[in-house]
């Protein structure tokens, strides 16, 4: 599939409307493409207790599988950050990317100005803990 840089930040900036950040303020977004062409949205989404804040990465991958697709039917995975520097996923993020994900599967990570990287997940999360070390 053939991506424009400059629809998938368009997507990402209207996406990052949906974020529910009343005590951050600090948006995340985040689009799986599929290869079927379908996608999946998450955001992050905060709660007054922290602790239960949900990532924007960790709200959209759940969301693959509870939709019956795994890791094999993932195409792309872009990401949002509201941050001058290229934000870049917690470690949760980076564990939970890494058991639902390729490990060769390319993320891309916008910033607030739309410049972008991309990165593997191996490359987010190397030497990782995986079911093999179970
Ligand atoms: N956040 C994410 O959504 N993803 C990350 O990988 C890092 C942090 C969110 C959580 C919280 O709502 C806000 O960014 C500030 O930490």
């Amino acid at each position: 599939m053939n991506f424009s840089k400059e629809i998938l930040f368009s997507e990402l900036m209207e996406l990052k409307n949906n974020a529910y950040v009343p005590y951050s303020n600090f948006r995340v977004a985040s689009i799986v493409y599929l290869k079927n062409g379908e996608k999946v949205v998450g955001v992050n989404v905060e709660n007054a207790a922290y602790n239960p804040t949900i990532c924007a990465e960790r709200c959209v991958l759940p969301q693959v599988y509870a939709q019956g697709y795994d890791a094999n039917d993932v195409e792309l995975m872009t990401l949002y950050t509201d941050s001058d520097n290229v934000g870049t996923p917690c470690g949760t993020c980076r564990q939970t990317m890494t058991e639902l994900l390729q490990p060769e599967q390319i993320v891309m990570i916008f910033n607030k100005k739309g410049y972008c990287k991309s990165v593997t997940v191996s490359e987010l999360l190397p030497d990782s803990f995986t079911e093999k070390d179970l």
